[in-house]
């Protein structure tokens, strides 16, 4: 019982079995290239939450207004090069970083009850990997991304189901092609911080700053 100053803490180790026997972060054992460590975090969490979205991930920006804004888009391809997740650059979001070139997502995996937070600057993916990622996508999926002015607002339900048809008959027995206005996004990380849940609200912080091109420093904050 020493580790623990109330019962409700003992219980929620009782019941968060991913604590019993894990490592608390260190400077010293955590890889000491980032991806390395994001790539073991975010395979964990996929093994663990199978139908769930572990690539799922809260992207922040800063809105035209100079407002935070968040919503969560799913990360789809990730690389040193960056993150990628797909959108519309006519929506909010796009509109945002076209004016702020920059943003940060978050990723939370309650499972192992850890957050990664990554924050860069942001650029377009070529036409071509674009290009390749939408013809992947379920055709009805396609079909979405033409008729969803994203952001903007509807006057019906229907009318968004009346653009639905009307660009299934457009494109009736052809291939879909990519809207020029739906395309990836890449974050190109400077800072990534992991996070791991302690006991008593003493959790684990280790935060890599980028200094060149392949190295990065590490250093503990405070939780
Ligand atoms: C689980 C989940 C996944 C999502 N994935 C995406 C995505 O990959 N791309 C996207 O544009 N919107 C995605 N959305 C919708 C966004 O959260 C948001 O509503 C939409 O992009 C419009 O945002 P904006 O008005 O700030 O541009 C997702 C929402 C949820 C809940």
């Amino acid at each position: 019982m020493a580790r623990f100053s109330t019962s409700r803490e003992l219980l929620f180790f009782l019941t968060h079995p991913t604590l019993w026997f894990r490592q608390p972060l260190s400077q010293k054992s955590l890889h000491a290239d980032p991806f390395v460590v994001f790539e073991q975090w975010y395979n964990q969490a996929k093994k663990s939450l199978s139908g769930e979205f572990p690539n799922a991930m809260c992207l922040s920006t800063t809105g035209t207004d100079d407002y935070p804004e968040g919503r969560i888009v799913l990360l789809k391809e990730w690389s040193k090069e960056g993150f990628v997740f797909y959108s519309n650059t006519q929506s909010q979001k796009g509109a945002a970083l076209s004016a702020h070139p920059k943003a940060s997502i978050t990723f939370y995996w309650s499972v192992s009850q850890r957050q990664v937070r990554i924050k860069g600057d942001v650029e377009f993916v070529d036409n071509s990997t674009a290009d390749q990622y939408f013809s992947s996508r379920p055709r009805r999926s396609q079909i979405g991304a033409w008729a969803s002015e994203q952001s903007t607002t509807l006057h019906s339900r229907k009318e968004l189901e009346d653009k639905v048809i009307e660009y299934e008959e457009k494109f009736a027995q052809q291939p879909i092609p990519r809207p020029d206005y739906w395309t990836g996004y890449r974050i190109k990380p400077i800072e990534i911080e992991f996070w791991q849940l302690r006991l008593n609200r003493l959790h684990d912080r280790i935060l890599y700053k980028k200094t060149s091109k392949e190295s990065w420093t590490k250093s503990r904050l405070s939780p």
